[in-house]
Protein backbone atom coordinates (compact mmCIF):
# COMPACT_ATOMS: atom_id res chain seq x y z
CA UNK A 1 0.00 0.00 0.00
CA UNK A 2 1.36 3.36 -1.05
CA UNK A 3 1.50 6.28 1.03
CA UNK A 4 -1.44 8.29 0.53
CA UNK A 5 -0.91 11.67 0.28
CA UNK A 6 -4.22 13.36 -0.91
CA UNK A 7 -3.07 16.98 -0.39
CA UNK A 8 -0.27 16.46 -2.48
CA UNK A 9 -2.05 15.03 -4.94
CA UNK A 10 -4.34 17.51 -4.79
CA UNK A 11 -2.16 20.18 -5.51
CA UNK A 12 -0.54 18.45 -8.46
CA UNK A 13 -4.13 18.16 -9.87
CA UNK A 14 -4.78 21.51 -9.15
CA UNK A 15 -1.43 22.72 -10.85
CA UNK A 16 -1.71 20.45 -14.11
CA UNK A 17 -5.49 21.69 -15.03
CA UNK A 18 -4.60 25.30 -13.95
CA UNK A 19 -1.58 24.95 -16.92
CA UNK A 20 -3.75 23.06 -19.48
CA UNK A 21 -3.44 24.87 -22.77
CA UNK A 22 -6.15 22.88 -24.75
CA UNK A 23 -9.19 20.08 -24.29
CA UNK A 24 -6.75 17.53 -25.29
CA UNK A 25 -4.49 18.18 -22.43
CA UNK A 26 -7.32 18.70 -20.49
CA UNK A 27 -8.33 15.34 -21.03
CA UNK A 28 -4.91 13.36 -20.57
CA UNK A 29 -4.81 15.39 -17.27
CA UNK A 30 -8.58 13.46 -16.37
CA UNK A 31 -7.22 10.18 -17.38
CA UNK A 32 -3.87 10.58 -16.01
CA UNK A 33 -5.77 11.13 -12.27
CA UNK A 34 -8.90 9.31 -12.68
CA UNK A 35 -8.69 6.61 -15.90
CA UNK A 36 -8.67 3.27 -15.34
CA UNK A 37 -4.69 3.38 -14.11
CA UNK A 38 -5.22 6.71 -12.49
CA UNK A 39 -3.44 7.67 -9.62
CA UNK A 40 -6.24 8.30 -8.01
CA UNK A 41 -8.31 5.86 -9.15
CA UNK A 42 -5.64 3.75 -7.69
CA UNK A 43 -6.54 5.01 -4.22
CA UNK A 44 -9.92 4.53 -4.16
CA UNK A 45 -9.55 1.02 -5.37
CA UNK A 46 -7.09 0.45 -2.42
CA UNK A 47 -9.44 2.00 -0.03
CA UNK A 48 -10.96 -1.60 1.30
CA UNK A 49 -7.41 -2.57 2.01
CA UNK A 50 -7.53 0.06 4.91
CA UNK A 51 -8.38 -0.55 8.47
CA UNK A 52 -11.98 0.54 8.82
CA UNK A 53 -10.83 3.68 10.66
CA UNK A 54 -8.79 5.40 8.25
CA UNK A 55 -10.44 4.13 5.76
CA UNK A 56 -13.66 6.25 6.16
CA UNK A 57 -11.82 9.34 6.57
CA UNK A 58 -9.33 9.28 3.40
CA UNK A 59 -12.43 7.47 1.68
CA UNK A 60 -14.01 10.86 2.05
CA UNK A 61 -11.02 12.67 1.55
CA UNK A 62 -10.43 10.73 -1.64
CA UNK A 63 -13.69 10.94 -2.82
CA UNK A 64 -14.27 14.94 -2.02
CA UNK A 65 -10.71 14.78 -4.55
CA UNK A 66 -12.24 13.06 -7.32
CA UNK A 67 -14.92 15.51 -6.89
CA UNK A 68 -12.87 18.38 -6.71
CA UNK A 69 -10.81 17.09 -9.73
CA UNK A 70 -13.96 16.59 -12.19
CA UNK A 71 -15.46 19.97 -11.36
CA UNK A 72 -12.40 21.82 -11.55
CA UNK A 73 -12.18 19.74 -15.31
CA UNK A 74 -15.69 20.88 -16.42
CA UNK A 75 -14.63 24.46 -15.22
CA UNK A 76 -11.39 25.09 -17.36
CA UNK A 77 -13.19 23.22 -20.24
CA UNK A 78 -15.42 25.57 -20.58
CA UNK A 79 -12.88 28.38 -20.24
CA UNK A 80 -10.75 26.92 -23.00
CA UNK A 81 -14.04 26.87 -25.40
CA UNK A 82 -14.79 30.30 -24.43
CA UNK A 83 -11.13 31.24 -25.32
CA UNK A 84 -11.59 29.43 -28.88
CA UNK A 85 -14.79 30.90 -29.58
CA UNK A 86 -13.28 34.55 -29.04
CA UNK A 87 -10.09 33.84 -31.37
CA UNK A 88 -12.66 32.59 -33.81
CA UNK A 89 -14.56 35.73 -33.90
CA UNK A 90 -11.44 37.65 -34.00
CA UNK A 91 -11.02 36.47 -37.02
CA UNK A 92 -14.51 34.82 -38.68
CA UNK A 93 -16.91 37.58 -37.30
CA UNK A 94 -20.09 38.46 -39.07
CA UNK A 95 -21.73 41.76 -39.02
CA UNK A 96 -25.11 40.57 -39.22
CA UNK A 97 -26.14 44.53 -39.83
CA UNK A 98 -24.13 45.01 -42.91
CA UNK A 99 -26.56 45.24 -46.04
CA UNK A 100 -26.23 42.54 -48.42
CA UNK A 101 -24.43 42.05 -51.78
CA UNK A 102 -26.74 43.02 -55.04
CA UNK A 103 -25.95 40.17 -57.87
CA UNK A 104 -25.11 42.13 -60.75
CA UNK A 105 -27.88 41.10 -62.96
CA UNK A 106 -27.11 41.52 -66.90
CA UNK A 107 -29.03 43.02 -69.59
CA UNK A 108 -30.14 42.46 -73.04
CA UNK A 109 -27.70 44.60 -75.42
CA UNK A 110 -29.08 47.64 -77.08
CA UNK A 111 -28.59 45.84 -80.52
CA UNK A 112 -30.51 43.25 -79.42
CA UNK A 113 -32.98 45.58 -77.17
CA UNK A 114 -33.36 47.30 -80.81
CA UNK A 115 -34.22 44.47 -82.97
CA UNK A 116 -36.67 42.93 -80.56
CA UNK A 117 -38.61 45.94 -80.68
CA UNK A 118 -37.92 46.12 -84.72
CA UNK A 119 -39.53 42.44 -84.87
CA UNK A 120 -42.52 43.48 -82.89
CA UNK A 121 -43.29 46.50 -84.76
CA UNK A 122 -42.96 44.46 -87.78
CA UNK A 123 -44.48 41.15 -86.82
CA UNK A 124 -47.73 43.40 -85.34
CA UNK A 125 -48.39 44.67 -89.08
CA UNK A 126 -48.27 40.87 -90.16
CA UNK A 127 -44.44 39.99 -90.93
CA UNK A 128 -42.94 36.58 -89.71
CA UNK A 129 -39.64 36.75 -88.29
CA UNK A 130 -36.95 34.56 -90.72
CA UNK A 131 -33.38 33.44 -90.37
CA UNK A 132 -30.64 33.01 -92.86
CA UNK A 133 -27.04 31.29 -92.38
CA UNK A 134 -24.19 33.77 -91.54
CA UNK A 135 -21.91 31.90 -94.08
CA UNK A 136 -23.12 32.00 -97.59
CA UNK A 137 -22.60 30.67 -101.12
CA UNK A 138 -21.54 32.84 -103.64
CA UNK A 139 -25.17 32.14 -105.49
CA UNK A 140 -27.38 33.15 -102.66
CA UNK A 141 -25.22 36.20 -101.66
CA UNK A 142 -25.15 37.74 -105.53
CA UNK A 143 -25.68 35.48 -108.41
CA UNK A 144 -29.59 34.92 -107.59
CA UNK A 145 -29.82 38.70 -105.95
CA UNK A 146 -28.80 39.39 -109.96
CA UNK A 147 -25.27 41.03 -109.26
CA UNK A 148 -23.41 39.23 -112.15
CA UNK A 149 -19.88 37.75 -112.50
CA UNK A 150 -17.19 40.59 -112.62
CA UNK A 151 -19.75 43.21 -112.67
CA UNK A 152 -18.48 46.46 -110.95
CA UNK A 153 -22.02 46.08 -108.87
CA UNK A 154 -20.34 43.77 -106.84
CA UNK A 155 -17.54 46.29 -105.37
CA UNK A 156 -20.62 47.61 -103.41
CA UNK A 157 -20.13 44.82 -100.99
CA UNK A 158 -16.32 44.46 -99.49
CA UNK A 159 -16.78 40.40 -99.34
CA UNK A 160 -14.51 38.47 -96.96
CA UNK A 161 -14.81 35.15 -99.10
CA UNK A 162 -13.77 31.73 -97.25
CA UNK A 163 -11.32 29.11 -98.07
CA UNK A 164 -13.91 26.39 -98.44
CA UNK A 165 -16.10 25.99 -101.52
CA UNK A 166 -19.52 23.97 -101.48
CA UNK A 167 -20.42 21.87 -104.01
CA UNK A 168 -23.90 20.96 -104.22
CA UNK A 169 -24.48 18.46 -107.15
CA UNK A 170 -22.26 19.20 -109.82
CA UNK A 171 -21.76 22.56 -109.14
CA UNK A 172 -19.42 24.54 -107.28
CA UNK A 173 -20.13 27.61 -105.09
CA UNK A 174 -17.98 29.56 -103.25
CA UNK A 175 -18.46 30.28 -99.84
CA UNK A 176 -18.34 33.92 -98.41
CA UNK A 177 -19.52 35.79 -94.89
CA UNK A 178 -22.74 37.50 -96.05
CA UNK A 179 -22.63 40.90 -96.64
CA UNK A 180 -26.32 41.58 -96.56
CA UNK A 181 -29.60 40.05 -95.36
CA UNK A 182 -31.06 40.45 -98.85
CA UNK A 183 -29.88 36.62 -100.10
CA UNK A 184 -32.42 35.27 -97.12
CA UNK A 185 -35.21 36.61 -99.74
CA UNK A 186 -34.10 33.94 -102.30
CA UNK A 187 -33.90 31.34 -99.43
CA UNK A 188 -37.18 31.89 -98.36
CA UNK A 189 -38.90 32.60 -101.80
CA UNK A 190 -37.44 28.89 -102.99
CA UNK A 191 -39.59 27.29 -100.37
CA UNK A 192 -42.06 29.71 -99.60
CA UNK A 193 -45.06 30.58 -102.39
CA UNK A 194 -46.60 33.79 -101.92
CA UNK A 195 -48.38 35.91 -100.80
CA UNK A 196 -45.60 36.13 -97.71
CA UNK A 197 -44.45 39.13 -95.58
CA UNK A 198 -41.08 38.12 -93.73
CA UNK A 199 -38.16 40.18 -91.92
CA UNK A 200 -35.09 38.52 -91.66
CA UNK A 201 -32.93 40.96 -89.16
CA UNK A 202 -28.96 39.19 -88.99
CA UNK A 203 -25.64 39.51 -89.07
CA UNK A 204 -23.69 40.79 -91.67
CA UNK A 205 -20.18 41.63 -92.60
CA UNK A 206 -17.94 43.73 -94.80
CA UNK A 207 -14.09 43.88 -95.55
CA UNK A 208 -13.17 47.09 -95.10
CA UNK A 209 -11.69 49.59 -92.34
CA UNK A 210 -13.49 50.68 -89.67
CA UNK A 211 -14.52 54.20 -88.68
CA UNK A 212 -16.90 56.16 -86.75
CA UNK A 213 -19.70 55.02 -88.81
CA UNK A 214 -18.31 51.41 -90.26
CA UNK A 215 -17.76 48.15 -89.08
CA UNK A 216 -16.48 44.71 -90.44
CA UNK A 217 -19.89 43.07 -88.84
CA UNK A 218 -22.84 44.85 -88.00
CA UNK A 219 -26.57 44.11 -88.36
CA UNK A 220 -29.67 44.38 -90.71
CA UNK A 221 -32.90 43.98 -91.03
CA UNK A 222 -34.08 42.60 -94.33
CA UNK A 223 -38.03 43.38 -95.02
CA UNK A 224 -39.60 41.83 -98.18
CA UNK A 225 -43.49 41.90 -98.74
CA UNK A 226 -44.88 39.60 -102.40
CA UNK A 227 -48.10 39.92 -103.22
CA UNK A 228 -50.42 39.72 -106.55
CA UNK A 229 -50.37 43.58 -105.72
CA UNK A 230 -47.62 45.38 -103.72
CA UNK A 231 -46.86 48.93 -104.44
CA UNK A 232 -44.58 51.36 -103.67
CA UNK A 233 -47.21 53.18 -101.72
CA UNK A 234 -47.85 50.00 -99.60
CA UNK A 235 -44.20 50.17 -98.96
CA UNK A 236 -44.00 53.90 -97.76
CA UNK A 237 -46.75 53.05 -95.24
CA UNK A 238 -45.52 50.35 -93.82
CA UNK A 239 -41.95 52.16 -93.11
CA UNK A 240 -43.53 55.11 -92.21
CA UNK A 241 -45.45 53.27 -89.90
CA UNK A 242 -42.64 51.31 -88.34
CA UNK A 243 -40.97 54.81 -87.79
CA UNK A 244 -43.32 56.39 -86.07
CA UNK A 245 -43.65 53.34 -83.80
CA UNK A 246 -40.27 53.11 -83.25
CA UNK A 247 -39.13 56.28 -82.99
CA UNK A 248 -42.47 57.55 -81.20
CA UNK A 249 -42.81 60.27 -83.18
CA UNK A 250 -44.50 61.62 -86.25
CA UNK A 251 -41.94 60.89 -88.97
CA UNK A 252 -41.96 61.76 -92.35
CA UNK A 253 -40.53 59.62 -94.96
CA UNK A 254 -38.86 60.30 -98.84
CA UNK A 255 -37.75 58.36 -101.24
CA UNK A 256 -35.20 58.95 -103.70
CA UNK A 257 -33.91 57.27 -106.31
CA UNK A 258 -31.29 54.54 -105.79
CA UNK A 259 -29.83 51.84 -107.53
CA UNK A 260 -29.70 48.44 -106.45
CA UNK A 261 -29.29 45.05 -108.73
CA UNK A 262 -32.26 43.15 -106.53
CA UNK A 263 -34.59 45.75 -107.29
CA UNK A 264 -36.11 48.05 -109.51
CA UNK A 265 -36.70 51.03 -109.23
CA UNK A 266 -34.66 51.03 -106.06
CA UNK A 267 -34.73 53.76 -103.55
CA UNK A 268 -32.87 55.13 -100.60
CA UNK A 269 -35.44 55.75 -97.86
CA UNK A 270 -34.75 59.08 -95.89
CA UNK A 271 -36.81 60.15 -92.61
CA UNK A 272 -36.96 63.25 -90.69
CA UNK A 273 -34.12 64.13 -88.79
CA UNK A 274 -34.84 63.27 -85.33
CA UNK A 275 -32.29 65.86 -83.95
CA UNK A 276 -33.69 69.05 -85.27
CA UNK A 277 -37.46 68.03 -86.65
CA UNK A 278 -36.51 69.07 -90.29
CA UNK A 279 -35.31 71.90 -89.61
CA UNK A 280 -31.57 71.35 -90.92
CA UNK A 281 -28.43 70.68 -88.32
CA UNK A 282 -25.52 69.36 -88.05
CA UNK A 283 -26.69 65.39 -87.67
CA UNK A 284 -28.38 65.46 -90.95
CA UNK A 285 -25.84 67.96 -92.96
CA UNK A 286 -28.32 71.16 -92.61
CA UNK A 287 -30.60 68.67 -95.08
CA UNK A 288 -33.40 67.81 -92.29
CA UNK A 289 -33.30 64.34 -93.95
CA UNK A 290 -31.50 61.10 -92.50
CA UNK A 291 -30.43 58.37 -94.86
CA UNK A 292 -32.15 55.19 -93.19
CA UNK A 293 -32.32 51.90 -95.93
CA UNK A 294 -31.92 50.79 -99.41
CA UNK A 295 -35.21 49.35 -101.14
CA UNK A 296 -37.02 48.87 -104.27
CA UNK A 297 -39.56 46.70 -106.06
CA UNK A 298 -38.41 42.85 -105.88
CA UNK A 299 -36.49 42.71 -109.62
CA UNK A 300 -37.86 40.28 -111.78
CA UNK A 301 -34.47 38.16 -112.57
CA UNK A 302 -34.31 37.98 -108.24
CA UNK A 303 -38.21 36.00 -108.55
CA UNK A 304 -37.27 34.22 -111.57
CA UNK A 305 -33.81 32.91 -109.89
CA UNK A 306 -36.17 32.09 -106.76
CA UNK A 307 -38.33 29.38 -108.90
CA UNK A 308 -41.00 32.24 -109.13
CA UNK A 309 -42.84 33.52 -111.94
CA UNK A 310 -42.20 37.08 -112.52
CA UNK A 311 -45.52 37.73 -114.38
CA UNK A 312 -47.38 36.41 -111.38
CA UNK A 313 -46.17 38.16 -108.35
CA UNK A 314 -44.86 41.98 -107.16
CA UNK A 315 -43.74 42.99 -104.28
CA UNK A 316 -41.30 45.26 -102.26
CA UNK A 317 -37.96 44.19 -100.23
CA UNK A 318 -35.80 46.60 -98.14
CA UNK A 319 -32.42 46.67 -95.70
CA UNK A 320 -31.87 48.83 -93.18
CA UNK A 321 -29.09 49.04 -91.10
CA UNK A 322 -30.28 47.73 -87.23
CA UNK A 323 -27.03 49.44 -85.69
CA UNK A 324 -27.73 52.65 -87.72
CA UNK A 325 -31.25 52.45 -85.95
CA UNK A 326 -29.60 52.08 -82.96
CA UNK A 327 -27.40 54.87 -83.04
CA UNK A 328 -30.20 57.40 -84.05
CA UNK A 329 -32.39 55.75 -81.10
CA UNK A 330 -30.03 56.40 -78.45
CA UNK A 331 -27.73 59.11 -79.74
CA UNK A 332 -24.64 57.50 -80.15
CA UNK A 333 -22.13 58.63 -82.91
CA UNK A 334 -19.70 55.96 -82.98
CA UNK A 335 -20.59 52.34 -84.24
CA UNK A 336 -17.42 50.81 -82.78
CA UNK A 337 -18.79 51.23 -79.11
CA UNK A 338 -21.43 48.66 -80.02
CA UNK A 339 -18.82 46.02 -79.99
CA UNK A 340 -16.53 46.96 -77.82
CA UNK A 341 -17.93 45.13 -74.81
CA UNK A 342 -17.18 47.96 -72.96
CA UNK A 343 -19.42 47.97 -69.54
CA UNK A 344 -19.01 51.74 -69.35
CA UNK A 345 -20.73 52.13 -72.27
CA UNK A 346 -23.07 49.06 -72.39
CA UNK A 347 -24.22 49.71 -68.67
CA UNK A 348 -26.36 53.01 -69.92
CA UNK A 349 -28.87 50.40 -71.40
N1 LIG B 1 -28.73 44.64 -99.27
C1 LIG B 1 -28.54 46.07 -99.39
C2 LIG B 1 -27.23 46.46 -98.73
O1 LIG B 1 -26.75 45.74 -97.91
C3 LIG B 1 -29.67 46.81 -98.80
C4 LIG B 1 -30.92 46.62 -99.59
C5 LIG B 1 -31.22 47.52 -100.61
C6 LIG B 1 -31.79 45.58 -99.32
C7 LIG B 1 -32.36 47.34 -101.35
C8 LIG B 1 -32.92 45.42 -100.09
C9 LIG B 1 -33.22 46.34 -101.08
O2 LIG B 1 -33.78 44.41 -99.88
O3 LIG B 1 -34.37 46.17 -101.81
O4 LIG B 1 -26.70 47.49 -99.02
Amino acid sequence: MPKINLKLLKNQIKKAIGSAKDLKELNDIFKRYLGKRGELTQVLRSLEKLPKIRRAKVGKEANELKNFLRIKCDQKAIGIKEKIRKETAKIEWIDITRPGEKPVLGHLHPLSQVKNKAEEIFQLMGFSMVEGPEIETEWYNFDALNIPKDHPARDLWDTLWLKDNYKLKTKNYKLLLRTHTSPVQIRYMEKNNPPLRIIVPGRVFRHEATDASHEINFYQVEGLMVDKKVSVANFKAIIQEFFQKFFKKPIEIRLRPGYFPFTEPSFEVDMTCLTCGGKGCSVCSQTGWLEMMGAGMVHPNVFKAAGLNPKNWQGFAFGMGLDRLAMMKYKINDIRLFYSGDLRFLNQF
